[in-house]
């Protein structure tokens, strides 16, 4: 059970579209010489970014997925990474864009990327639609950030608080009503 809130809107679907293919102009430039990018879509919350962001990509692309979580319905990391679902293709010489939509204290992209790691791809970059630098507890970062954002609570664009507001066309801080 979760107290009443209310969700304020912090950045706008306009906002985020411009943004999207602001990276995209960026990611294309980076990987101009690839034969073929694949594109690894952090599940869930990376779903609704990853969509808008290979549609504005100029390059080949193959798109995967990896199912990882670590706060389930909780607000506060667990801190342990469950891997729920693999990729289904190989990543060994290939180029990798790994696409997640929040680095807060960044345990699961830190544990993702170590997986990767040893399946050796030949290039491997992340794009993180949102960074929340305040809470990080590891080394790691994202080559792109869309927008770096306060010490707030977000859902919406692909982002749930207790599996839900994750259809939300803009980012928005959940308010608990007192
Ligand atoms: C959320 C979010 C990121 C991660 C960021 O996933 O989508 O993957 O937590 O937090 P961290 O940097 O503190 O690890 P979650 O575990 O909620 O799973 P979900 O994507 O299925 O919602
Ligand atoms: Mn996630
Ligand atoms: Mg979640």
């Amino acid at each position: 059970m979760t107290k009443p809130y209310t969700v304020d809107e912090l950045i706008s679907a306009k906002a985020i579209a411009a943004r999207v293919e602001a990276l995209a102009k960026e990611i294309s430039t980076h990987f101009a010489d690839t034969d073929k990018l694949v594109v690894v879509g952090l599940l869930r919350g990376s779903f609704i970014f990853i969509a808008d962001l290979v549609r504005e990509l100029d390059l080949p692309v193959e798109v995967d997925f990896l199912e990882a979580s670590s706060y389930g319905n909780a607000m506060e990391s667990s801190r342990e990474v469950r891997i729920l679902k693999d990729l289904r293709g190989e990543i060994g010489g290939r180029d990798v864009l790994v696409v997640e939509d929040i680095v807060d204290t960044g345990y699961t992209l830190k544990h993702v990327l170590e997986i990767l790691e040893t399946r050796h791809p030949r290039r491997m970059e992340v794009c993180a639609l949102l960074n929340k630098p305040s809470r990080r507890e590891t080394d790691v970062q994202a080559k792109w950030v869309g927008f770096d954002i306060p010490d707030k609570f977000v859902v919406g664009y692909g982002i749930d608080y207790g599996q839900r507001n994750r259809n939300l066309p803009h980012i928005g801080a959940v308010r608990f009503l007192e």
